[in-house]
């Protein structure tokens, strides 16, 4: 499903009414909700606004769980960190217990930092990772969570974490691998501004047939994507797309 809407306000006010929503059913089902955060600058909106009314009061948050999808590697202290965004943007300002939050940890390397994040999912959730709700993002170079063109991490088909190096510059990464991505319950993608307008069209525009790009294998095998978009990043979609 793919929603447009006027601006990223109103993306964040949607999706924090899907992550309302989507929590409310998995509580009702089986007594939590667990989901995967993602980072970079366009969720932050939505965790602000998760931490204002309605959501802060409408949400059972000690029966909220949450991981992250990935993480740079880089200290919970320093500004690039995912961790350190999402506890000044809304989990500071919530009740959830500090036992329900599974940040990726900063350790001697990515690898180890993977490898130990691995094991932290392996003992929450045993033989299968599902995840009730994955929250996701895209670079205007296809790239999803910290899975980059042209990196190993894309062919990943065991493990369930791994470092990952990005082309260029900037700090390694950790990243959940597409095996886990791909068994999530509900995928939402948050993409706004005009800069990724040339990427969308590329990922949903069906004439399109560019090659592969990594955002391409989120292919969820038992659950729904949405993609969550302002008029900016849908810029280039034809207008029968959405809504
Ligand atoms: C990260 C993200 C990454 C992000 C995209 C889009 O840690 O950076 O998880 O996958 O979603 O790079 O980033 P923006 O939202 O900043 O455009």
């Amino acid at each position: 499903m793919i929603r447009i809407f006027d601006d990223p306000t109103s993306v964040a006010v949607a999706a924090a009414g899907l992550f309302a929503e989507a929590a409310a059913a998995a509580m009702q089902s089986k007594g939590s909700f667990c989901a995967a955060l993602s980072g970079g600058s366009t969720p932050r909106r939505l965790y602000e606004e998760l931490a204002k009314q309605p959501w802060r009061d409408q949400i059972a948050w000690e029966k909220v769980f949450l991981f992250w999808g990935d993480e740079r590697y880089v200290a919970p202290t320093d500004p690039l960190s995912n961790q350190k965004m999402t506890h000044e943007a809304l989990l500071d300002h919530v009740p959830i217990p500090p036992a329900n939050l599974f940040p990726i940890p900063f350790a001697a390397s990515a690898g180890e930092s993977a490898s130990l994040y691995e094991t932290t999912l392996r003992t929450f959730f045993g033989a299968g990772p599902r995840f009730d709700l994955m929250l996701l993002g895209l670079g205007a170079d296809g790239h999803t969570a910290s899975l980059f063109p042209g990196t190993a991490a894309l062919a990943e088909t065991n493990r369930w974490v791994c470092p990952c190096r990005p082309q260029g510059t900037g700090p390694d990464r950790i990243t959940l691998t597409f095996p886990v991505i791909n068994r999530s319950a509900a995928i939402l993608f948050l993409v706004t501004g005009q800069d990724k307008a040339p990427v969308i069209e590329a990922v949903l525009d069906k004439k399109n047939n560019q090659a592969a790009l990594p955002v391409q294998q989120v292919q969820p095998v038992q659950g729904q994507i949405t993609w969550f978009l302002d008029k900016m990043a849908a810029g280039h979609l034809s207008p029968a797309t959405g809504n």
